[in-house]
């Protein structure tokens, strides 16, 4: 395979950084740094940022999206609510990027996609408002091929794929349903293909999960937060001790001298 067809082949990888931000939050201060952690998902290989301004702000804030625009060279994707707080947030800082989720205050994470069919006169303007300023917008979806074809309509010119059922079914090891909703996935980037609409997917992938997804053809971008911010404490753990245990010791050595 040459280089060029690699190039061609490549799946975009969005990291999501959120949970770093839940993990700052927890104590009030400054780390850890959801941007620290968008320098090194960049010089790891990331093609993106993808953070979610939740209206809650329960993990990224509105300076973390001003700091992550400024100061990250890689795209921004702006996962929002469509409301008017939200579209009026995108278009001061104009991210590359907005994924429009559905979002109800007490869920834990997004279930489920956008029900853009049952929602047409509340989002279109929006995403007419988003697109005309020059930012690439997506919806985010259940793989539904009514929502594809409404999102197409609608102007929308990317949807991403809730890719949650079919992570739920792996976990619970149910694997009748875990290869339905993998097939949901692949037949949903072949509307979507047909409808010339780019296609992403998301939410709960991980390394057991990540593969048959990253095959179908049809997708270009993936967005993962949870699951590599989870591994990332086990990945970076020891290294994170042994330091502590190094300069512990070098403290306490230089008492006797
Ligand atoms: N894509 C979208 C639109 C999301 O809302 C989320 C979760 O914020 C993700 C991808 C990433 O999901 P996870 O954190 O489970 O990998």
């Amino acid at each position: 395979m040459t280089g060029a067809t690699t190039q061609e082949h490549k799946l975009r990888l969005g990291v999501n950084i959120d949970h770093v931000a839940t993990l700052r939050n927890a104590r009030g201060g400054d780390t850890p740094s959801p941007l620290r952690a968008a320098r090194m998902a960049a010089d790891a290989g990331a093609d993106g940022i993808t953070a979610h301004l939740r209206e809650d702000r329960r993990h990224i804030r509105d300076g973390d999206i001003a700091r992550l625009k400024d100061e990250i060279s890689l795209p921004l994707n702006l996962e929002m609510a469509a409301t008017d707080e939200m579209v009026a947030i995108a278009l001061e800082h104009l991210p590359h990027a907005c994924c429009l989720v559905p979002e109800k205050r007490e869920e834990l994470t997004t279930e489920g996609g956008l029900d853009a069919a049952g929602q047409v006169a509340h989002l279109a303007p929006r995403i007419a408002t988003l697109v005309d300023a020059g930012i690439r917008v997506s919806l985010f979806i259940d793989p539904d091929p009514d929502q594809l074809r409404t999102a197409h309509q609608m102007g929308a010119p990317v949807v991403e794929l809730h890719t949650g059922a079919y992570c739920d079914a792996a976990q619970n090891q149910r694997e009748d349903q875990r290869e339905a909703e993998l097939q949901r996935i692949v037949e949903a980037a072949a509307v979507a293909g047909e409808l010339g609409l780019e296609c992403h997917a998301g939410h709960g992938l991980c390394f057991e999960t990540v593969a048959p997804v990253a095959a179908i053809p049809n997708l270009v971008e993936l967005n993962i937060g949870h699951f590599l911010i989870g591994e990332a404490v086990f990945t970076g753990l020891e290294a994170a001790v042994a330091e502590m245990r190094r300069r512990m010791d070098a403290a306490r050595a230089g008492i006797g001298s």
